[in-house]
């Protein structure tokens, strides 16, 4: 049980470092969570006007995800079981971080970190659906929900029944956490990718 243990927490403990707060905090721009909606991830920091700053952060919240799951073989066990386990370690470590009080992230980018470390295909599938999504309603939250839904899908179709289990829980877990921005979808109240509205947290 010790390996399985340490995959989850280990997992968690990569996912759990919020670097969208760290970077704009470093470079002087505030606290993220003061600023747009509140949330600790990439879109919000692009609210800073900082371009560079908001793919520095998705790129390390991508690659936190990914790192989680494909060094979690690396503590013995089973390598399937043990990067499944660390997967949802490192997406409840970015959601549900102990160093802010459990108010974390969306999931998003560190989701797709993971996919890429189960299989470069899911990734993909994440990839195109978010850009499609994005290019056409330029809403990121509904590219993120759309991408994260996509997961299981491709999954299903590939009769990868473990991966298609882990995937739907995570998918719910990220319609979850953008009940905000669905009610602001649904409200027609949600600030386009590149807009001047700001969200309310
Ligand atoms: O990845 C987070 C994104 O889907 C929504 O972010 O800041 O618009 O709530 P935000």
């Amino acid at each position: 049980w010790l390996a399985p243990a340490l995959a989850l927490f280990c997992g968690y403990l990569f996912g759990s470092v919020p670097f969208g707060i760290l970077l704009t905090r470093a470079v002087g721009a505030g606290d993220l969570r003061q600023i747009g909606s509140g949330n600790i991830g990439a879109t919000n920091v692009l609210r800073t006007g900082r371009k560079g700053l908001a793919a520095t952060t998705l790129l390390l919240d991508v690659a936190k995800g990914f790192a989680a799951v494909k060094l979690a073989p690396l503590l013995g066990g089973d390598p399937e079981s043990m990067m499944r386990l660390a997967a949802v370690g490192a997406f409840f470590g970015h959601c549900y971080p102990v160093w802010l009080k459990f108010r974390g992230g969306k999931g998003v980018a560190t989701l797709l970190g993971i996919a890429a470390a189960l299989g470069w295909i899911y990734a993909l599938v994440f990839a195109l659906v978010w850009l499609a999504m994005v290019a056409l309603f330029r809403f990121s939250s509904l590219g993120g929900i759309s991408a994260a839904v996509a997961l299981p899908i491709a999954a299903f179709v590939r009769v990868d029944l473990g991966i298609f289990f882990l995937f739907g829980a995570l998918a719910l877990l990220v319609l979850w956490k953008h009940r905000s921005n669905i009610g602001r979808l649904l409200r027609r109240e949600e600030p386009k990718v590149g807009g001047s509205k700001k969200p309310r947290p």
